[in-house]
C-alpha cells in the first residue's frame, strides 16, 4: 500500500499513522519528524529548516522534496510507505507524481483526515510527545502514563502564534492538493472528530480493510 494521510496541524496524522503501521505493515515516514531529526543532529538541512518551522513556515520545497524522494526509493519502501505531512505544496503533489511514475508504482490512497479549525489550537498546545518513544499524548485528551510524565516534551512551534501560521499554510497551501488528488479518484474523506480510535476505524474502513 502507498499512501498519504493529509489533513491540517493537528488533525491527527501522527497519531493515526502510529495506529495504521501496524494493519498495513508499511514505514510510517513523517517530514516533520525526519525535519526535527534534522534540526537536532544540526545538519546543514535541519540548520536550513529550523527557522521556518519555529515560525510555523513551510521549509522550501526543494529541500524537503529531495529528503523525501531519497527516502521512499530506500528499500524498506519497496513494498508501500505511508506519507505523513508531505506533500504539503501543489509542486510536492507533482514531484511525487512523477518520481513515482518514473518508478512504475502508483499511489493507491490518500486519506484527508478533516477537523474543522476551531478544536486545532486546543489540539497542539496540549501536545506533549515522550522523547524516548515519540509516542504522542494530549495532556487532556489522552494524558501521558505517570512513569512517562516526567519526561514529555512540547515542540517548539506548538505554540498558540506558530500554530495559526501553520493553520493558514495549510489554507494556503496544501488545501490546494486536496483537488489535485480527488480528480484522480484515490482521495478518501474522513471524518477526524472524535475518539481516536474511531477515526482508526473510519480510515481503515475507506481503505477497505
Ligand atoms: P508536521 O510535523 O508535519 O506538523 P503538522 O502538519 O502541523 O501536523 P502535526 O504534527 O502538528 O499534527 P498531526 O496531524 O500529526 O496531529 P497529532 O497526531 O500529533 O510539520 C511541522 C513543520 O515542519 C511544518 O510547519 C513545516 O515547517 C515543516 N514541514 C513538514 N513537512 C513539510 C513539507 N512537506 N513541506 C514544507 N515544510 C514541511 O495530534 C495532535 C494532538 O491532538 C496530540 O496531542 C494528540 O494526542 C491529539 N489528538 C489526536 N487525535 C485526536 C482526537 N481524535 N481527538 C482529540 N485529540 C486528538
Ligand atoms: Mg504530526
Amino acid at each position: 500500500m502507498r499512501m498519504i494521510l493529509v489533513g491540517p496541524p493537528g488533525a491527527g496524522k501522527g497519531t493515526q499513522a502510529a495506529k495504521l503501521v501496524d494493519t498495513f505493515k508499511i514505514p510510517h515516514i513523517s517530514s516533520g519528524d525526519m525535519l526535527r531529526a534534522a534540526v537536532k543532529e544540526g545538519t546543514a538541512l535541519g540548520i536550513q529548516a529550523d527557522t521556518f518551522m519555529k515560525a510555523g513556515q513551510l521549509v522550501p520545497d526543494d529541500v524537503v522534496i529531495g529528503m523525501i524522494l531519497e527516502r521512499i526509493a530506500k528499500p524498506d519502501c519497496a513494498h508501500g510507505f505511508m506519507l505523513d505531512g508531505f506533500p504539503r505544496t501543489r509542486p510536492q503533489a507533482e514531484a511525487l507524481d512523477e518520481s513515482m511514475h518514473k518508478a512504475g508504482v502508483a499511489l493507491e490512497a490518500v486519506v484527508l483526515i478533516e477537523v474543522p479549525d476551531a478544536p486545532i489550537v486546543e489540539r497542539i498546545t496540549g501536545r506533549v510527545s515522550d522523547p524516548d518513544t515519540g509516542t504522542i499524548y494530549h495532556l487532556k485528551f489522552n494524558p501521558p502514563p505517570a512513569d512517562v510524565a516526567g519526561r514529555v516534551v512540547q515542540r517548539k512551534d506548538d505554540t498558540v502564534e506558530a500554530v495559526t501560521t501553520r493553520l493558514a499554510k495549510y489554507h494556503s497551501e496544501t488545501a490546494p492538493i486536496v483537488p489535485f488528488y480527488e480528480s484522480k479518484g484515490i482521495l478518501k474523506r474522513v471524518d477526524g472528530i472524535g475518539n481516536p480510535a474511531d477515526v482508526t476505524k473510519r480510515i481503515t474502513t475507506a481503505l477497505g480493510k
